[in-house]
């Protein structure tokens, strides 16, 4: 449960933005301790800058533990488009920093949980084990997001294992329809104007913010959660030797 006094730690995009929500929270909670770092999750040094700033603020307020990370930034690009590691934007933002963070960290949340933002399109996904970036003939919009969401059920299963025995705990959290700007950012055209239209149906932010408190206040038996149940997912993340394929795969494309 949140504690006033437990430190929420978030991260933006960019800059100014950060500094602005973070003002507004602080004029609207003021007994709140939250701060917001700027951080392009896209970038691999980026990640790593974070994590020095992260573990520094830590160290100033004499904390160890992180109780609960959750690995939730996410986009949808309608063209393929390269990260400064040269890697495909959204296997890059969706899924290898959500590895690349998780690791730097762990040793900050030896009994605490790492939740993954997950969604519904990874039902119908598969792992393109030959084109996991989408880079080798037609730019698949959906089919490069539903892959990377699979990721993180994939990698969320995968961390349950080799954290068998330990306190630290991993879960899929999935929002459901929201009504947010996910799907026009980084999109123009058809796709734009279709999600405009879908997002309509969508549930107010808060709905899925239900389920994260539930899960980060009861750690429920079950794995991947929408609106405060377990349910079913895609059972390709039961194949372990799957998961760890990806896994290892991932890893090389983190140099650090
Ligand atoms: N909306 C839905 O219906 C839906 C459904 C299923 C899953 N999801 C998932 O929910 C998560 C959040 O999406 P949302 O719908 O809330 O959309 P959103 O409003 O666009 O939120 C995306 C979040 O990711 C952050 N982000 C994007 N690119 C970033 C980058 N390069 N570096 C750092 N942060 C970055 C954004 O920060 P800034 O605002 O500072 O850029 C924002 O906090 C995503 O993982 C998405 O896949 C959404």
């Amino acid at each position: 449960m949140y504690i006033l006094g437990d430190h929420v730690l978030a991260v933006g995009s960019n800059k100014e933005k950060c500094a602005r929500i973070e003002q507004s929270f602080h004029d609207e909670f003021p007994n709140s301790i939250f701060r917001i770092f700027a951080c392009d999750l896209s970038s691999q040094a980026a990640i790593q800058h974070l994590t020095t700033e992260i573990t520094t603020y830590l160290s100033n307020k004499n904390l160890n533990k992180i109780d609960c990370l959750i690995n939730h930034a996410g986009s949808v690009m309608d063209h393929l488009q390269m990260t400064v590691d040269g890697i495909e934007y959204q296997f890059a933002l969706n899924h290898l920093a959500t590895i690349q963070l998780t690791e730097n960290l762990l040793s900050y949340t030896e009994d605490g949980l790492v939740l993954f933002t997950g969604s519904t399109s990874h039902y119908k996904a598969k792992i393109h084990w030959l084109n996991l970036e989408f880079k080798k003939g037609f730019y698949r919009i959906f089919g490069s997001y539903r892959q990377s969401k699979l990721a993180n059920a994939m990698m969320a299963k995968y961390y349950n294992h080799l954290w068998e025995g330990t306190d630290r705990r991993a879960y899929v959290i999935d929002p459901g329809l929201v009504k947010t700007n996910v799907g026009t950012k980084n999109m123009k055209g058809l796709p734009k104007l279709v999600w405009n239209i879908v997002k309509r149906k969508g549930d107010d932010p808060t709905v899925p913010v239900a389920t994260y408190l539930y899960v980060i206040d009861n750690r429920p038996e079950g794995f991947y959660f929408r609106n405060k149940k377990a349910i079913n997912y895609n059972k390709v993340a039961d194949d372990l030797q799957a998961c760890e394929k990806l896994y290892q795969i991932s890893k090389t494309k983190i140099k650090f």
